[in-house]
Formats: C-alpha cells, structure tokens, sequence
C-alpha cells in the first residue's frame, strides 16, 4: 500500500541517485507542487540545490514574503530572491490584449530564469514539479482553451522551460511524476508543508496580469491586490476557502459614476469570481449569501482607493471561462 512516508524515502533515495553530487536548479512558484518537490530534493542533496523564486510582481498581497520566510525561517531551505517586478511591469506596459500580455510575461520569465541559472549556475539538472497526469496525457490535451498552452503544472504552461534556449537545456529531476495531485498534496501535508500552501487555489502563471482588464500599472495592481485581500479575508474567516474552487477579484479599466458622502465619486468596479468546480474545465458560479457578498463590496468600496462599485460574475464556464482573459 502507498504511504506518504514510504514514498519519500524512495523518492529521496531515487534523487540521490539520479544527481549524484552534481547541482540542482528548482524554480519555487508558490505552489504545492514546487514546495513539496523543494522539500524533498533539500532532503536528498542539500546545498546541491537551489531554488529560485522569481517575484514577476504579480503576486497576491504579501504573497512572495510569506513563501520566501516560510523556505527559509521554517524549513530553513535557503530561497534566491530574484525580484523581477519592474522587468515585467516594463515588458507588459500599455499592452491590453490578453494574448500578447500573456506571451510577453512568458518570454520575460524565460529570460530572467535563464539569467538567474546563469548566475547561481552552473546546474545539471532541472527539478520539475511534472505530476502523473502531465505525463500520461499527450503535449496537447491539457491545454488553455484560450492560450493553447499546457496549464496544469505552472513551470510547463507560461514558465515554460521546454522554451528555454539550446545551450540551457537541462537534464529533469521529476519525483512527483508518479503522483496525483491529491497524493502530492498527502506528502506535502506529512512533511509539515502549511495548509495554506497544501490546500491553495490554483493561481494562474500571469498571475495578478491577467485579471488587470487593460493596461497594468503599479497602481493598478496595487488597487487589485486590496480588493483581492478582502476578498480572502472575507471568505476565509467564513470557512469557505475550501468550499469554492477559486474566488478573486479582477479589476476593470471602465469608470462608472458613484456617491460617497457627498462627493461624486468617478472610479473602477471591481468583479468578484468566486466559482465552484470539480476539476476547473466546467465551473458554476458559487451561491453565497447575499450577507457575505454585502460585507465583501462594502469593504472593497469603503477600503480601497478608486474602487466605488462592486459587481458578482454569475456567469457560469462555459460558456465563460474561470478568468477573465
Ligand atoms: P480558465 O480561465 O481557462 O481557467 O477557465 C481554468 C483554470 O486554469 C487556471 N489558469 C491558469 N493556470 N497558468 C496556470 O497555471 C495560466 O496561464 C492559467 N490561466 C488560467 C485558472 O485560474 C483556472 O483555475
């Protein structure tokens, strides 16, 4: 029978055999998968491996802080910052079409992971988070209905490292490969991984990008990471993190008119997708309580700065998708 611990002794045994003494290159995303795989090659080869988080910027507030003091300060497995935010900010600047922004943020991660393998490199092997599923389905079938792109380990959709050029073609380090996603989440928990990582919500490669309708800014994105936190909190407190499948806010570039006190007010609405599914290919709009959808557009509203109205999505996929580029 297949038992958490049981598996990683074998993977960290298989790990020390494959690598050798040579070095290990892990890209972190924040994920269950690169967390789980970080634990266990830290396990087998130690200091032969780095991991590099790359912060593009278009994380959830506080985000890449908790993930870099969470490596470091619990799991003392040392994390190589590499903050990114204005490289990105610049290479999407004044773009609004969903397909170039994505596609600009892939060739920008593919580049400053090249750099970043430069620079802490030489590596031979490149640790990836592939699960069972990516390996017995073909390139084609798991795929971004709207980008073609492969979408269910982050590293192989936009953070694409088959993309990466010849010279920096890497040998793979796949431990998770025999697993389901609900097995990794099993070893992630048994070795002590938070529940915050081990249970979270799929978040896209693009991250915060793609749910900036229009152009991204600092500011923008400053004004969807508020509304976004309250969101969390709200549903957090409530318990429901676990009911729904995902639940987000996006930001819209469209003004609308608005009262507050007895000023006009001339600013942003703010969507809020909060959807159930099974596996993210169908989804349904979730039916909260008309209590909670009150008290998370009244704190959006009151809170932040250039949001004055708030809208629920009951659009259900499909025929909408879960994001809204
Ligand atoms: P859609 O919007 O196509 O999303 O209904 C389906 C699921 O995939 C997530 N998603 C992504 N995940 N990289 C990812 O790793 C991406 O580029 C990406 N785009 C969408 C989305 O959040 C949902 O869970």
């Amino acid at each position: 029978t297949w038992t958490t611990a049981a598996f990683v002794e074998e993977a960290i045994r298989e790990i020390r055999g494959k690598v050798g003494d040579k070095r290990v290159l892990l890209a972190l995303s924040g994920g269950v998968d690169s967390s789980t795989l970080a634990f266990l090659l830290h396990k087998a080869i130690g200091d032969q491996l780095t991991c590099v988080f790359i912060d593009q910027g278009f994380m959830r507030k506080y985000e890449p802080e908790r993930l870099v003091k969470l490596f470091q300060e619990q799991f003392h497995i040392p994390v190589e910052y590499v903050n990114a935010r204005d490289r990105f900010l610049d290479t999407i600047a004044g773009v609004t079409d969903p397909e170039e922004k994505r596609r600009r943020i892939g060739h920008e991660f593919i580049s400053t992971f090249e750099e970043a393998s430069k620079h802490f490199g030489p590596f031979d092997y490149l640790a990836q988070g592939t699960l069972y599923p990516d390996v017995i389905e073909s390139a084609d079938t798991n795929v971004d209905p709207q980008t073609g792109e492969r979408v269910a380990v982050k590293i192989k959709s936009h953070h694409n490292v088959g993309g990466l050029p010849k010279d920096l073609r890497f040998k793979l380090v796949e431990p998770l490969r025999k697993l389901f996603k609900d097995e990794v989440r099993k070893v992630g928990r048994s070795i002590g991984l938070p529940e915050e990582i081990v249970q979270r919500q799929p978040f896209p490669g693009p991250g915060l990008a793609i749910r900036i309708i229009g152009e991204v800014t600092a500011e923008r994105l400053n004004i969807l990471r508020d509304a976004d936190l309250i969101v969390r909190q709200e549903i957090n407190q409530r318990g429901l993190y676990n009911e729904v499948w995902q639940a987000f806010a996006v930001l819209l570039p469209i003004r609308s008119v608005g009262v507050m006190g007895d000023k006009r007010t001339y600013a942003h609405p703010v969507v809020l997708r909060i959807i159930t599914s099974e596996d993210g290919m169908t989804a349904d709009w979730a039916r909260l309580p008309y209590e909670i959808l009150e008290v998370i557009s009244n704190r959006i509203v009151n809170e932040v700065k250039g949001v004055n109205r708030v809208v629920y999505d009951i659009t259900s996929k499909p025929p909408g998708t879960i994001e809204w580029e």
